[in-house]
């Protein structure tokens, strides 16, 4: 990592181990991209900024600055001067004028990384980050911008933030204040992006870019079940291995827009920020403002790189809690079990048998407060329903404690249920407007996390009953979008500010919580899979992934999330079957290989399994120990996707050092007649040799030579990245396998 500045040629560089950032200043004024991609180090590159062709230069061009605003790859544009493609800035004076021009003013270049006020972000030590910061000032506005970018040694990705001060006498209104910005020739792009919906998270989409402009986004108040902050552009040719590959990924939990704009100068602008929709925030003189952070990762080498270096980089510098690096209790959640029919005596019934069979921490959900027995009551109503836990939480704990087990409970603070006390007692909490019915979504309403006396109320509520048990886990969850926006508390000129503040107020609860309980393992999670984000890794080093736990679904669903998420942090459960959400039946090993690519637990009625059913429970338990330090920590490899190929599943962990692998294959479809399918694994040292070990359940079907070659169990790392493994077909669908491959 470096970041270099050439003060004569005005040109600032960034670093990393295989990219380089570029920026210059044109006419002394005006911040233009200059380069992102492969390294290139000691070159003088201002020549790609066409200063010789019209109008790329202002001042030589003899044309209108319009023009050249029009055409030139801006650094970070704005509204209102004659860039008419999307501006990532729109500042409103109070005179009601809609323009800003922000002329370059200075730079300085520090060791670290600086914090952004309450707000999730990628963290690093003088010794291991640097940062780069560029002031830009509108004069007439006295409005001063400085764009932020990091860079981290060992990594590949380069992080940028916008911090606004008003350094006027009067205030100004930011209508839209994105975080990034990236101008580019267009390269023949395809876009990739995360799509999906309810029990159907982050399908991977990849489309072409046409002229005009394409964007993913929410403005429901969360990042969503539907569209993702994440986008890439690609070249045509990119693979896993090949390809040229730009991302962004928004550390961010709340509205966001991730746009690319093909134009009639087959240039390219990628955006990432918030969602300008809703958005307006009033900056008094004085004040400032931060713009939530964008990681950008450039990759010369697919998809595959970009994704290893999103995962080290939230490994090692977003996630915070100490639980990152450690094996996680290998939970039972009682959700799918007895969703809201139960009382101590199930709830003890399912630990009892739990704890027979391995597993390490029973997890209360939904249902055990207020008097809540369906989702029409009690949501702010924290404390225990004794009807159905009659001795109260404490007791229940120790017993489940008694049987050898940890505690963890479901909480989901930020609603309200109209049909609750907190809600008889303060009306006045849940967002609302004023004269308008608020849309009720799950019958609940959001409370005004935007006043700290909402935020304080309710984490006091949450304070007291984590304190009135030993309480091992929480599982935060979220469960509708925010509509009505408006708060009791803000006046009319800042009421575009309630859905920023909320996720401020959001963020604020999170933390106080893993400061005030430190030793809580926290799992966020919302309506499934609808805040799986960078945001909140800074808070939980695990996201309940999809309320979808069949195992075939889960493949896509995975396959997405991780293409940008550490494994490490994806809540992954094995359920009964017919799966509840799908109605579909798969062998129950592969319901526990698929999950342990992922924090790996229960949710099913354990004390209605069968005896063979549990047998294979105290099996993928073990397979959880002894594999879940290589998953957790390892380097991902895609082999093969049946969204793409219809047929199978595979992908492969490798350790940092290359010593050990595991392969997992699920066969999706089997074909008749095709006996053996050569899988070719990556990530191997090509000068290693492995020996190969499948896992296998006892009792499974078939012998271990009808599923790898009996004969030959030592192969060349070489050989199985360029022939390929062996897999003889399973019979029947949805069948799974692992292979471990350890250096001999
Ligand atoms: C959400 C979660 C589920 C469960 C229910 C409880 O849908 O994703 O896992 O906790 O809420 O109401």
């Amino acid at each position: 990592m470096k970041i270099t500045v050439d003060e004569k040629q005005q040109v600032f560089l960034l670093h990393t181990e295989n990219t380089t950032y570029g920026m210059a200043v044109v006419d002394g004024r005006f911040l233009e991209h200059l380069y992102y991609g492969g390294r290139l180090e000691d070159t003088d590159i201002r020549y790609l900024l066409r200063t010789d062709e019209a109008p790329l230069v202002p001042s030589q061009n003899k044309r209108e600055t319009g023009a050249f605003l029009d055409c030139a790859p801006m650094e970070y544009p704005e509204t209102g001067m004659g860039d008419y493609r999307e501006s990532a800035l729109c500042v409103r004076s109070i005179a009601g004028h809609r323009a800003s021009e922000l002329a370059y003013a200075g730079y300085e270049v520090m060791e670290g990384k600086p914090k952004l006020p309450g707000l999730p972000a990628t963290w690093g030590s003088q010794a291991d980050s640097s940062t780069l910061k560029i002031f830009l000032k509108d004069q007439l506005l006295g409005l001063k911008v400085t764009l932020l970018y990091s860079v981290f040694a060992g990594s590949d990705a380069v992080v940028r933030s916008v911090l606004a001060e008003n350094e006027g006498k009067e205030p100004v209104y930011i209508e839209k204040i994105l975080s990034a910005c990236l101008d580019m020739d267009d390269q023949d792009f395809q876009v990739m992006g995360l799509f999906g919906s309810w029990a159907r998270e982050r399908h991977i989409q990849r489309m072409p870019l046409g002229y005009g402009r394409q964007n993913i986004s929410s403005f429901k108040g969360e990042s969503s079940h539907q569209e993702h902050p994440f986008m890439a552009l690609v070249t045509p040719e990119t693979t896993q291995e090949t390809g040229r590959v730009y991302a962004m990924n928004f550390v961010y939990s709340g509205n966001f827009l991730a746009q690319a704009e093909k134009n009639q100068f087959d240039s390219v602008r990628m955006l990432m920020g918030i969602h300008p929709e809703g958005f307006c925030w009033k900056l008094e003189p004085g004040a400032q403002f931060t713009a939530p952070e964008v990681v950008m990762v450039y990759s010369g080498e697919g998809l595959g790189k970009m994704t290893r270096t999103f995962h080290d980089l939230y490994r090692t510098h977003l996630i915070r809690s100490p639980y990152l690096h450690q094996k996680r209790p290998i939970l039972i959640n009682n959700w799918e079990a007895t969703y809201f029919d139960f009382d101590e005596t199930k709830l003890l019934d399912i630990a009892r048998e739990a704890a027979e069979l391995g597993i390490e921490m029973l997890v209360m959900d939904d249902g055990w407060f207020g008097k809540r027995s369906s989702d029409d009551s009690s949501l702010g109503d924290w404390f225990v329903n004794e009807e159905k836990l009659k001795g109260g939480l404490n007791d229940l704990v120790e017993k489940v404690k008694a049987l050898g087990l940890k505690f963890g409970i479901w909480i989901e603070p930020e609603m309200i249920s109209p049909d609750s006390e907190l809600y008889r007692k303060h009306p006045d909490w849940a967002i609302q407007i004023p004269g308008r019915d608020i849309t009720q979504s799950r019958a609940q309403y959001v409370l005004d996390l935007s006043r700290d006396e909402v935020v304080d109320g309710v984490y006091q509520m949450i304070a007291d009953v984590l304190r009135s048990a030993d309480i091992s886990y929480v599982k935060w969850d979220m469960n509708r979008q925010l509509t009505t926006m408006g708060s009791y508390a803000l006046p009319a000129d800042r009421q575009g500010e309630l859905f920023h503040r909320y996720m401020l107020g959001v963020y604020r609860m999170q933390e106080r919580l893993i400061t005030d309980f430190p030793d809580i393992l926290l799992e966020n999670c919302s309506g499934g899979g609808a805040r799986f984000d960078a945001g909140m890794l800074y808070y939980s080093p695990q996201i309940w992934c999809s309320d979808d736990t069949d195992a075939i679904e889960r493949l896509e669903i995975q396959e997405g999330t991780a293409l940008v998420y550490p494994v490490s942090a994806m809540g992954a459960h094995v359920s009964v079957c017919p799966n509840h959400a799908m109605g579909r039946t798969t062998p129950f090993e592969t319901r526990g290989d698929v999950a342990l690519l992922g924090t790996f637990g229960y949710e099913l009625d354990i004390t209605k399994l069968s005896p063979q059913e549990k047998e294979l429970v105290k099996e993928q338990v073990a397979r959880y120990h002894q594999y879940n330090d290589l998953i957790r920590e390892g380097d991902y490899y895609r082999l093969g996707s049946v969204r793409e190929n219809g047929i199978y599943d595979s992908w492969m962990i490798v350790d940092k050092d290359k010593s050990r692998a595991l392969l997992f294959y699920v066969q999706v479809r089997r074909r008749v007649n095709v006996k053996s399918r050569f899988v070719r694994l990556k990530g191997l040292d090509p000068e290693k040799n492995y020996a190969a070990k499948e896992c296998r359940f006892a009792g499974e079907s078939g012998t271990a030579s009808e599923w790898i070659p009996a004969d030959k169990t030592v192969y060349s790392g070489r050989a199985l990245m360029e022939a390929g493994m062996r897999l003889a077909s399973a019979y029947g669908d949805f069948r799974s396998r692992l292979v471990e491959f350890t250096q001999e």
